[in-house]
């Protein structure tokens, strides 16, 4: 299973006295469900667009497998090695949820039939019934809209999902399902998910939980 590591990341904002993440070292692997907990303004949010490639770290290596991550072109590495799920879904408005699945794979030139091939499989995976893949997305419920959301972050073909409170919008029902479709996605399909939550519950369901306290990570029961 591919491994990704971090290694004495630090992170400074621009114009800010102080990091903003400080030594953090950790490791993700895929074929696990990993949780980011910590109270706000910790670095969470920080730490995953480091591993989205939305920003680079003032110090430190990140390696996947023996790739020097830092020194990949970030725009394949955003394209095609790690997705992120937000929780406020962002899907696009003036797209069908079908469009809206189909859009990252035409991006990296699957032809139109192919990709709408795949973006039905992905939509029944995350139990998105396939008349509702004509609808624009604020036709939906918003757990039909995350689900949406995370078929279109498995489209793109990346195997690291990154989620930023992907469940802070939902209901208990809600939450439970998107919990099961990561599980799901990380212990029989391979993936690296990653999910940084207030939520206990995706926490205790988690294969490793990482906390993060004023910039510092550590492993819990390590
Ligand atoms: N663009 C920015 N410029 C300067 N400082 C920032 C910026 N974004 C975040 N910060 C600061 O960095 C620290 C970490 O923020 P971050 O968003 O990573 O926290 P978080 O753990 O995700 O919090 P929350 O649980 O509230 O989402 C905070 O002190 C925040 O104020
Ligand atoms: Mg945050």
């Amino acid at each position: 299973m591919a491994k990704l590591t971090l290694e004495h990341i630090s992170y400074r904002y621009k114009k800010a006295d102080a990091d903003v993440l400080k030594d953090v070292s950790c490791q993700f692997e895929e074929g696990e469900m990993a949780a980011i907990i910590g109270p706000s303004g910790s670095g969470k949010t920080t730490l995953l667009s480091i591993l989205a490639g939305l920003d680079e770290p003032g110090a430190g290596a990140i390696d996947l497998d023996g790739k020097n991550v830092l020194s990949m072109d970030r725009d394949l590495w955003r394209r095609r090695e790690v997705s992120v799920i937000f929780q406020s879904f962002q899907l696009f408005p003036m797209l069908t949820v079908l469009e809206n699945v189909t859009f990252p794979m035409e991006l990296n030139g699957v032809p139109k039939k192919e990709a709408k091939e795949h973006a039905l499989r992905y939509l029944e995976l995350v139990g998105i019934a396939r008349e509702k893949s004509r609808r624009f997305p604020s036709h939906l419920s918003g757990g039909e809209q995350q689900r949406v959301a995370i078929a279109r972050s498995l489209a793109s073909g990346a195997k690291i999902l990154l989620a930023d409170e992907p469940t802070g919008n939902l209901d208990g029902e809600n939450t439970k399902n998107i919990i099961s479709i990561f599980m799901r996605l990380a212990h029989e399909l391979g993936y690296c998910v990653i999910v940084v939550t207030h939520d206990t519950e995706i926490a205790e369901l988690s294969d490793a939980v990482w906390q993060m306290s004023d910039g510092k990570l550590l492993k819990q029961g390590a």
